[in-house]
Protein backbone atom coordinates (compact mmCIF):
# COMPACT_ATOMS: atom_id res chain seq x y z
CA UNK A 1 0.00 0.00 0.00
CA UNK A 2 1.11 3.29 -1.05
CA UNK A 3 2.33 5.57 2.66
CA UNK A 4 -0.18 7.73 3.45
CA UNK A 5 2.17 10.65 3.80
CA UNK A 6 5.37 10.64 1.63
CA UNK A 7 8.92 11.32 3.63
CA UNK A 8 8.59 14.76 2.30
CA UNK A 9 5.72 15.76 4.33
CA UNK A 10 7.65 14.57 7.39
CA UNK A 11 10.05 17.61 6.98
CA UNK A 12 7.91 19.18 5.91
CA UNK A 13 5.95 19.61 9.00
CA UNK A 14 8.99 19.13 11.26
CA UNK A 15 10.05 22.54 9.17
CA UNK A 16 6.65 24.29 9.93
CA UNK A 17 6.83 22.94 13.90
CA UNK A 18 10.10 24.80 13.88
CA UNK A 19 8.89 28.07 12.51
CA UNK A 20 5.63 28.01 14.78
CA UNK A 21 7.56 27.54 18.10
CA UNK A 22 9.76 30.73 16.35
CA UNK A 23 7.29 32.84 15.99
CA UNK A 24 5.87 31.88 19.87
CA UNK A 25 8.76 33.73 20.98
CA UNK A 26 9.06 36.20 18.59
CA UNK A 27 6.04 37.44 18.38
CA UNK A 28 5.52 39.24 21.51
CA UNK A 29 9.55 40.31 21.79
CA UNK A 30 8.39 42.03 18.97
CA UNK A 31 5.30 43.82 20.52
CA UNK A 32 7.30 44.84 23.87
CA UNK A 33 9.81 45.90 21.23
CA UNK A 34 7.21 47.94 19.22
CA UNK A 35 5.32 49.23 22.13
CA UNK A 36 8.31 51.26 23.48
CA UNK A 37 8.98 52.70 19.92
CA UNK A 38 8.74 56.80 19.42
CA UNK A 39 5.96 55.78 16.73
CA UNK A 40 3.87 54.04 20.15
CA UNK A 41 5.14 56.85 22.89
CA UNK A 42 5.13 59.35 20.53
CA UNK A 43 8.34 60.83 22.04
CA UNK A 44 9.39 63.56 19.76
CA UNK A 45 6.09 64.57 18.02
CA UNK A 46 4.61 67.93 17.93
CA UNK A 47 1.17 69.18 17.27
CA UNK A 48 -0.06 71.46 14.60
CA UNK A 49 -0.63 74.88 16.26
CA UNK A 50 -3.51 77.45 15.38
CA UNK A 51 -0.51 79.99 15.67
CA UNK A 52 3.16 79.37 15.09
CA UNK A 53 3.84 80.49 18.97
CA UNK A 54 7.76 80.06 19.55
CA UNK A 55 9.50 79.43 22.57
CA UNK A 56 12.87 80.30 21.60
CA UNK A 57 11.14 84.14 21.22
CA UNK A 58 9.51 84.09 24.31
CA UNK A 59 11.56 82.49 27.21
CA UNK A 60 15.26 82.65 25.88
CA UNK A 61 14.86 85.85 23.86
CA UNK A 62 12.24 87.65 25.89
CA UNK A 63 13.12 85.48 29.64
CA UNK A 64 9.52 85.30 30.91
CA UNK A 65 9.18 82.67 32.86
CA UNK A 66 7.27 79.75 32.07
CA UNK A 67 4.73 80.37 34.92
CA UNK A 68 3.82 83.76 33.31
CA UNK A 69 1.87 81.83 30.90
CA UNK A 70 1.36 78.46 32.61
CA UNK A 71 -0.10 79.90 35.16
CA UNK A 72 -1.89 77.60 37.13
CA UNK A 73 1.61 74.60 37.12
CA UNK A 74 1.93 75.69 40.93
CA UNK A 75 -1.47 75.23 42.17
CA UNK A 76 -3.37 72.63 40.32
CA UNK A 77 -2.64 69.38 38.66
CA UNK A 78 -3.20 70.89 35.15
CA UNK A 79 -0.13 73.20 34.04
CA UNK A 80 -2.59 75.23 31.68
CA UNK A 81 -2.33 77.27 28.33
CA UNK A 82 -2.51 80.82 28.35
CA UNK A 83 -5.40 82.64 27.91
CA UNK A 84 -5.79 85.10 24.56
CA UNK A 85 -5.89 88.53 27.00
CA UNK A 86 -2.17 87.21 28.19
CA UNK A 87 -0.92 87.38 24.85
CA UNK A 88 -3.08 90.48 24.09
CA UNK A 89 -0.60 92.67 26.93
CA UNK A 90 2.11 92.80 25.01
CA UNK A 91 0.58 92.05 21.40
CA UNK A 92 -1.17 95.31 21.20
CA UNK A 93 -3.92 95.74 19.09
CA UNK A 94 -1.63 97.31 16.57
CA UNK A 95 0.71 94.37 16.46
CA UNK A 96 -2.13 91.71 16.09
CA UNK A 97 -2.44 92.99 12.52
CA UNK A 98 -1.80 90.48 9.57
CA UNK A 99 -3.01 86.39 9.08
CA UNK A 100 -0.23 85.45 11.47
CA UNK A 101 -2.17 86.66 14.42
CA UNK A 102 -5.81 86.02 12.87
CA UNK A 103 -6.94 83.19 15.75
CA UNK A 104 -6.14 85.57 18.28
CA UNK A 105 -8.35 88.10 16.70
CA UNK A 106 -11.35 85.25 16.18
CA UNK A 107 -10.56 84.52 19.66
CA UNK A 108 -11.48 88.18 21.31
CA UNK A 109 -13.80 88.71 19.06
CA UNK A 110 -15.34 85.28 19.82
CA UNK A 111 -14.42 85.14 23.38
CA UNK A 112 -13.42 81.80 22.77
CA UNK A 113 -9.72 80.09 23.60
CA UNK A 114 -7.33 79.94 21.17
CA UNK A 115 -7.45 75.80 19.81
CA UNK A 116 -4.22 74.93 21.25
CA UNK A 117 -3.23 71.45 20.48
CA UNK A 118 -2.15 68.93 22.84
CA UNK A 119 1.01 67.63 22.73
CA UNK A 120 1.77 65.88 25.78
CA UNK A 121 -0.91 63.61 26.55
CA UNK A 122 -1.39 60.62 29.30
CA UNK A 123 -4.27 57.90 29.05
CA UNK A 124 -7.51 58.82 31.22
CA UNK A 125 -6.77 56.18 33.50
CA UNK A 126 -3.66 57.58 34.83
CA UNK A 127 -3.57 60.25 37.61
CA UNK A 128 -1.10 62.95 37.00
CA UNK A 129 -0.16 66.84 39.39
CA UNK A 130 1.55 69.25 38.48
CA UNK A 131 1.68 71.13 41.56
CA UNK A 132 2.90 68.12 43.52
CA UNK A 133 5.90 67.64 40.92
CA UNK A 134 7.10 71.61 41.30
CA UNK A 135 6.38 71.36 45.47
CA UNK A 136 8.21 68.54 45.40
CA UNK A 137 11.47 70.18 43.50
CA UNK A 138 11.04 68.10 39.78
CA UNK A 139 11.96 71.11 37.09
CA UNK A 140 9.89 71.29 33.74
CA UNK A 141 12.86 70.98 32.12
CA UNK A 142 12.75 66.89 33.19
CA UNK A 143 9.96 66.06 31.36
CA UNK A 144 9.89 68.03 28.80
CA UNK A 145 12.88 69.16 27.75
CA UNK A 146 14.59 72.29 26.71
CA UNK A 147 11.12 74.25 26.17
CA UNK A 148 13.60 76.83 25.25
CA UNK A 149 15.11 75.79 22.18
CA UNK A 150 12.30 74.31 20.72
CA UNK A 151 10.61 76.37 17.98
CA UNK A 152 7.71 74.18 18.24
CA UNK A 153 6.97 72.14 21.14
CA UNK A 154 7.58 68.86 20.89
CA UNK A 155 7.10 65.60 22.89
CA UNK A 156 10.65 64.52 25.17
CA UNK A 157 9.96 61.65 27.42
CA UNK A 158 8.51 58.74 26.40
CA UNK A 159 5.57 59.16 29.00
CA UNK A 160 5.27 55.07 30.02
CA UNK A 161 4.76 53.84 33.57
CA UNK A 162 8.58 52.76 33.41
CA UNK A 163 9.21 56.59 32.36
CA UNK A 164 7.53 57.69 35.66
CA UNK A 165 8.72 54.85 38.04
CA UNK A 166 12.29 54.99 36.89
CA UNK A 167 12.53 58.21 38.21
CA UNK A 168 10.20 57.90 41.35
CA UNK A 169 12.46 54.93 42.94
CA UNK A 170 15.07 57.09 42.82
CA UNK A 171 14.17 60.95 42.88
CA UNK A 172 16.55 62.89 44.49
CA UNK A 173 19.33 62.97 41.89
CA UNK A 174 16.37 64.90 39.97
CA UNK A 175 15.23 66.86 42.52
CA UNK A 176 16.27 70.88 42.61
CA UNK A 177 15.84 73.91 44.92
CA UNK A 178 12.30 75.23 44.52
CA UNK A 179 13.52 78.58 43.18
CA UNK A 180 15.30 76.32 40.16
CA UNK A 181 12.09 74.68 38.67
CA UNK A 182 11.50 76.30 35.84
CA UNK A 183 15.62 77.07 34.80
CA UNK A 184 16.66 75.35 31.73
CA UNK A 185 19.85 73.85 31.65
CA UNK A 186 20.23 74.45 35.16
CA UNK A 187 23.30 72.99 36.92
CA UNK A 188 23.71 71.49 40.30
CA UNK A 189 27.49 72.14 41.61
CA UNK A 190 28.23 72.58 44.20
CA UNK A 191 24.72 72.24 44.81
CA UNK A 192 23.44 74.75 46.93
CA UNK A 193 20.47 73.93 48.73
CA UNK A 194 19.05 70.44 47.55
CA UNK A 195 15.48 69.97 48.92
CA UNK A 196 15.15 67.73 51.98
CA UNK A 197 15.33 64.27 50.95
CA UNK A 198 12.15 62.46 50.72
CA UNK A 199 11.04 59.99 53.58
CA UNK A 200 11.45 56.35 53.55
CA UNK A 201 7.32 56.44 53.22
CA UNK A 202 7.07 58.77 51.38
CA UNK A 203 9.66 56.83 48.35
CA UNK A 204 7.34 54.09 49.23
CA UNK A 205 4.41 56.02 48.36
CA UNK A 206 4.91 57.38 45.35
CA UNK A 207 5.69 53.85 44.16
CA UNK A 208 2.50 52.00 45.15
CA UNK A 209 0.03 51.34 42.06
CA UNK A 210 -2.73 53.75 43.67
CA UNK A 211 -0.37 56.77 43.23
CA UNK A 212 -1.09 57.17 40.09
CA UNK A 213 -4.36 54.61 39.23
CA UNK A 214 -6.62 56.30 41.40
C1 LIG B 1 5.92 89.69 27.41
C2 LIG B 1 5.42 90.08 26.12
C3 LIG B 1 4.84 88.99 25.19
C4 LIG B 1 3.84 88.08 25.48
C5 LIG B 1 3.11 87.85 26.78
C6 LIG B 1 3.62 87.34 24.24
N1 LIG B 1 4.46 87.80 23.27
FE1 LIG B 1 4.58 87.05 21.36
N2 LIG B 1 6.17 88.25 21.00
C7 LIG B 1 6.66 89.23 21.86
C8 LIG B 1 7.81 89.87 21.25
C9 LIG B 1 8.62 91.01 21.85
C10 LIG B 1 8.02 89.20 20.00
C11 LIG B 1 9.19 89.41 19.05
C12 LIG B 1 8.79 90.23 17.87
C13 LIG B 1 9.93 90.25 16.86
O1 LIG B 1 11.05 89.91 17.18
O2 LIG B 1 9.61 90.61 15.73
C14 LIG B 1 6.96 88.22 19.86
C15 LIG B 1 6.77 87.41 18.76
C16 LIG B 1 5.67 86.60 18.55
C17 LIG B 1 5.35 85.93 17.31
C18 LIG B 1 6.17 85.98 16.04
C19 LIG B 1 5.75 87.25 15.31
C20 LIG B 1 6.29 87.36 13.93
O3 LIG B 1 5.98 88.39 13.31
O4 LIG B 1 7.00 86.47 13.46
C21 LIG B 1 4.17 85.25 17.49
C22 LIG B 1 3.40 84.42 16.48
C23 LIG B 1 3.77 85.50 18.86
N3 LIG B 1 4.68 86.33 19.46
C24 LIG B 1 2.61 85.00 19.44
C25 LIG B 1 2.29 85.15 20.78
C26 LIG B 1 1.17 84.48 21.42
C27 LIG B 1 0.19 83.55 20.71
C28 LIG B 1 1.18 84.83 22.72
C29 LIG B 1 0.26 84.37 23.82
C30 LIG B 1 0.29 82.95 24.10
C31 LIG B 1 2.32 85.74 22.91
N4 LIG B 1 2.95 85.90 21.71
C32 LIG B 1 2.66 86.34 24.11
C33 LIG B 1 6.14 89.55 23.10
C34 LIG B 1 5.21 88.81 23.79
C1 LIG C 1 4.46 83.74 26.39
C2 LIG C 1 3.76 82.57 26.81
C3 LIG C 1 4.51 81.29 27.13
C4 LIG C 1 5.64 81.11 27.91
C5 LIG C 1 6.47 82.17 28.62
C6 LIG C 1 5.89 79.69 27.96
N1 LIG C 1 4.94 79.02 27.23
FE1 LIG C 1 4.76 77.03 26.99
N2 LIG C 1 3.20 77.27 25.72
C7 LIG C 1 2.63 78.49 25.37
C8 LIG C 1 1.59 78.28 24.38
C9 LIG C 1 0.74 79.36 23.71
C10 LIG C 1 1.53 76.89 24.15
C11 LIG C 1 0.60 76.12 23.17
C12 LIG C 1 1.16 76.12 21.79
C13 LIG C 1 2.38 75.26 21.64
O1 LIG C 1 2.35 74.07 21.95
O2 LIG C 1 3.42 75.81 21.23
C14 LIG C 1 2.57 76.28 25.00
C15 LIG C 1 2.82 74.93 25.07
C16 LIG C 1 3.73 74.35 25.96
C17 LIG C 1 3.93 72.93 26.12
C18 LIG C 1 3.20 71.82 25.37
C19 LIG C 1 1.94 71.51 26.14
C20 LIG C 1 1.25 70.26 25.67
O3 LIG C 1 0.24 70.37 24.99
O4 LIG C 1 1.73 69.18 25.99
C21 LIG C 1 4.91 72.76 27.06
C22 LIG C 1 5.46 71.44 27.56
C23 LIG C 1 5.33 74.06 27.47
N3 LIG C 1 4.59 75.02 26.79
C24 LIG C 1 6.31 74.30 28.41
C25 LIG C 1 6.81 75.54 28.72
C26 LIG C 1 7.95 75.76 29.59
C27 LIG C 1 8.75 74.66 30.27
C28 LIG C 1 8.14 77.11 29.66
C29 LIG C 1 9.23 77.86 30.41
C30 LIG C 1 10.59 77.43 30.12
C31 LIG C 1 7.10 77.73 28.84
N4 LIG C 1 6.33 76.75 28.28
C32 LIG C 1 6.93 79.11 28.66
C33 LIG C 1 2.98 79.73 25.88
C34 LIG C 1 4.08 79.96 26.70
C1 LIG D 1 7.09 65.03 36.34
C2 LIG D 1 6.96 65.42 34.95
C3 LIG D 1 6.49 66.81 34.60
C4 LIG D 1 6.95 68.01 35.10
C5 LIG D 1 7.99 68.26 36.17
C6 LIG D 1 6.24 69.04 34.36
N1 LIG D 1 5.36 68.47 33.48
FE1 LIG D 1 4.08 69.43 32.22
N2 LIG D 1 3.23 67.66 31.69
C7 LIG D 1 3.67 66.43 32.11
C8 LIG D 1 2.74 65.40 31.64
C9 LIG D 1 2.86 63.91 31.91
C10 LIG D 1 1.72 66.09 30.92
C11 LIG D 1 0.47 65.47 30.28
C12 LIG D 1 -0.58 65.45 31.38
C13 LIG D 1 -1.88 64.74 31.05
O1 LIG D 1 -2.12 64.36 29.92
O2 LIG D 1 -2.68 64.60 31.99
C14 LIG D 1 2.08 67.51 30.96
C15 LIG D 1 1.34 68.53 30.36
C16 LIG D 1 1.75 69.86 30.32
C17 LIG D 1 1.07 70.92 29.58
C18 LIG D 1 -0.19 70.76 28.77
C19 LIG D 1 -1.38 71.29 29.49
C20 LIG D 1 -1.68 70.59 30.79
O3 LIG D 1 -1.75 71.28 31.80
O4 LIG D 1 -1.85 69.35 30.81
C21 LIG D 1 1.79 72.08 29.78
C22 LIG D 1 1.48 73.46 29.23
C23 LIG D 1 2.91 71.75 30.65
N3 LIG D 1 2.84 70.39 30.95
C24 LIG D 1 3.85 72.66 31.10
C25 LIG D 1 4.75 72.42 32.14
C26 LIG D 1 5.56 73.44 32.78
C27 LIG D 1 5.59 74.90 32.41
C28 LIG D 1 6.27 72.82 33.77
C29 LIG D 1 7.23 73.43 34.79
C30 LIG D 1 6.77 74.61 35.49
C31 LIG D 1 5.92 71.39 33.72
N4 LIG D 1 4.98 71.20 32.75
C32 LIG D 1 6.44 70.40 34.56
C33 LIG D 1 4.79 66.16 32.86
C34 LIG D 1 5.49 67.11 33.59
C1 LIG E 1 12.01 63.33 37.22
C2 LIG E 1 11.30 62.68 38.30
C3 LIG E 1 9.84 62.32 38.14
C4 LIG E 1 9.16 61.89 37.02
C5 LIG E 1 9.73 61.67 35.62
C6 LIG E 1 7.81 61.64 37.44
N1 LIG E 1 7.65 61.94 38.75
FE1 LIG E 1 5.91 61.81 39.82
N2 LIG E 1 6.87 62.46 41.50
C7 LIG E 1 8.23 62.74 41.59
C8 LIG E 1 8.55 63.14 42.95
C9 LIG E 1 9.93 63.55 43.48
C10 LIG E 1 7.35 63.06 43.68
C11 LIG E 1 7.15 63.35 45.19
C12 LIG E 1 7.09 64.81 45.44
C13 LIG E 1 6.96 65.15 46.92
O1 LIG E 1 6.50 64.31 47.68
O2 LIG E 1 7.33 66.27 47.28
C14 LIG E 1 6.31 62.64 42.75
C15 LIG E 1 4.97 62.47 43.08
C16 LIG E 1 3.99 62.04 42.20
C17 LIG E 1 2.59 61.88 42.55
C18 LIG E 1 1.95 62.16 43.91
C19 LIG E 1 1.65 60.89 44.61
C20 LIG E 1 0.95 61.14 45.95
O3 LIG E 1 0.48 60.18 46.51
O4 LIG E 1 0.92 62.28 46.42
C21 LIG E 1 1.96 61.41 41.42
C22 LIG E 1 0.48 61.08 41.27
C23 LIG E 1 2.96 61.28 40.38
N3 LIG E 1 4.16 61.68 40.90
C24 LIG E 1 2.69 60.81 39.11
C25 LIG E 1 3.64 60.72 38.09
C26 LIG E 1 3.36 60.19 36.78
C27 LIG E 1 2.05 59.63 36.32
C28 LIG E 1 4.53 60.30 36.07
C29 LIG E 1 4.80 59.90 34.64
C30 LIG E 1 3.86 60.38 33.63
C31 LIG E 1 5.53 60.90 36.96
N4 LIG E 1 4.95 61.12 38.17
C32 LIG E 1 6.82 61.16 36.58
C33 LIG E 1 9.15 62.69 40.56
C34 LIG E 1 8.87 62.35 39.25
C1 LIG F 1 4.38 56.76 38.84
C2 LIG F 1 3.11 56.47 38.27
C3 LIG F 1 2.65 55.04 38.12
C4 LIG F 1 2.67 54.05 39.07
C5 LIG F 1 3.20 54.12 40.51
C6 LIG F 1 2.06 52.89 38.46
N1 LIG F 1 1.68 53.18 37.17
FE1 LIG F 1 0.69 51.91 35.87
N2 LIG F 1 0.78 53.36 34.41
C7 LIG F 1 1.33 54.60 34.55
C8 LIG F 1 1.29 55.29 33.28
C9 LIG F 1 1.82 56.69 32.99
C10 LIG F 1 0.65 54.42 32.37
C11 LIG F 1 0.29 54.70 30.90
C12 LIG F 1 1.49 54.62 30.01
C13 LIG F 1 1.87 53.22 29.70
O1 LIG F 1 0.99 52.43 29.33
O2 LIG F 1 3.06 52.90 29.86
C14 LIG F 1 0.34 53.19 33.12
C15 LIG F 1 -0.29 52.07 32.58
C16 LIG F 1 -0.65 50.97 33.31
C17 LIG F 1 -1.42 49.84 32.77
C18 LIG F 1 -1.93 49.70 31.36
C19 LIG F 1 -0.81 49.09 30.55
C20 LIG F 1 -0.99 49.21 29.12
O3 LIG F 1 -0.13 48.67 28.43
O4 LIG F 1 -1.90 49.89 28.64
C21 LIG F 1 -1.58 48.93 33.78
C22 LIG F 1 -2.29 47.60 33.72
C23 LIG F 1 -0.88 49.47 34.95
N3 LIG F 1 -0.35 50.70 34.63
C24 LIG F 1 -0.80 48.83 36.18
C25 LIG F 1 -0.03 49.28 37.25
C26 LIG F 1 0.22 48.49 38.48
C27 LIG F 1 -0.32 47.11 38.75
C28 LIG F 1 0.98 49.30 39.30
C29 LIG F 1 1.58 48.94 40.65
C30 LIG F 1 2.52 47.85 40.65
C31 LIG F 1 1.21 50.56 38.59
N4 LIG F 1 0.59 50.51 37.36
C32 LIG F 1 1.90 51.66 39.10
C33 LIG F 1 1.86 55.14 35.72
C34 LIG F 1 2.04 54.47 36.91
Amino acid sequence: MAALFSPRSNRLFRGALLVAAVLVVAIPIGIMVWVRTPAVTGRGRGAKQPIPFDHRIHVTGLRIDCRYCHNTVEREASAGLPATTTCVSCHSALWLSGPLFAPVRRSLATDRPIPWQRVDRLPDFVYFNHAIHLKGGVACESCHGRVDRMAEVRQAAPLTMSWCLDCHRNPEPRRRPAAAVTAMGWHSDPEPDHPVPLSPARRAAITTCTACHR
